[in-house]
């Protein structure tokens, strides 16, 4: 078992965890220009952005070499997943492999711009039992694509329309550094994009973001905040710690 998975906060790398097998980060892989895979099961589990496949995700997804007897798509998201599941259908690997199981799982909302993170609960009996469900599928090798609402199908063809988290600016420049930031430069480690260096000491943003929110989710002395944020209030996966988001 291989699972290719991109994670921010720790949802997906729990699920990736739960999964088994061996665990690849995607911008690491990306990073070392690694796309070739071979193996009986191959997965990706990452995020909905925008009530889309992230397109750095499809990217990747389209970069991908993949031999393997079944490949499988796990798209976690917080609050609604518009038509991610249809969206996956339509991307294959770059030798023409598409999915065998796509699914979608309801977990934390870790957008800071939309939720309170305050209020986000990294479990609840809901999301056990959907990822238990989830993970029997891939044991049996399942074929199935999970159907999409027709208000999702709609939503999300609005958003592909107009992209809400383009690479490029992102969050940047709209966070703010308060006083009280060390220079540790955790930022700079858990910044899937390396987009963020430290000058003197401090955070300086370039313009290759994502707007995932790494840096701000998991800064030790949580001093970078975003101007429209809900709360200052952080959330991150109970069953994952800061040292396994950090990439370098
Ligand atoms: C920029 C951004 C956009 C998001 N867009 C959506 C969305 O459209 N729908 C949704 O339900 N959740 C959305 N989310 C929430 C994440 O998909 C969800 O919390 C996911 O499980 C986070 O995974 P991670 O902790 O592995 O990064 C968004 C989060 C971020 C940071």
């Amino acid at each position: 078992m291989t699972v290719l998975y991109f994670s921010s906060t720790g949802n997906n790398l729990y699920v990736a965890k739960k999964i088994g097998g061996a665990k690849y980060s995607i911008p690491a892989l990306v990073e070392k220009g690694q796309y070739e895979f071979k193996d009986d099961c191959i997965g990706i589990v990452f995020p909905i952005y925008g009530l889309c496949v992230p397109p750095f995700i499809e990217e990747f997804i389209k970069n991908l070499r993949v031999e393997c007897g079944y490949f499988f798509a796990i798209a976690t998201y917080g609050f609604f997943p518009g038509a991610v599941c249809g969206q996956l259908m339509q991307i294959c690997s770059k030798n023409g492999r598409t999915f065998d199981y796509i699914n979608r799982l309801k977990m934390a909302e870790n957008c800071i711009t939309f939720s309170d993170m305050a209020k986000q609960k990294g479990d609840s009996a809901k999301q056990q039992k959907d990822l238990e469900k989830i993970l029997l599928d891939i044991v049996a090798k399942k074929t199935f694509v999970r159907k999409d609402s027709f208000l999702g199908k709609i939503m999300t063809s609005h958003h592909l329309e107009d992209y809400e988290f383009p690479t490029g600016e992102g969050v940047t420049g709209k966070i703010k550094i308060n006083k009280n930031c060390c220079g540790c430069g955790t930022c700079t480690k858990v910044c899937p994009m390396k987009n963020i260096k430290l000058v003197h000491s401090n955070p300086s943003f370039e313009k290759n973001c994502i707007s995932c929110g790494a840096c701000l989710q998991n800064c030790p002395a949580n001093a970078l905040h975003h101007e429209m944020e809900k709360s200052s209030a952080r959330y991150r996966n109970p069953h994952v710690q800061l040292c396994e988001l950090m990439y370098r």
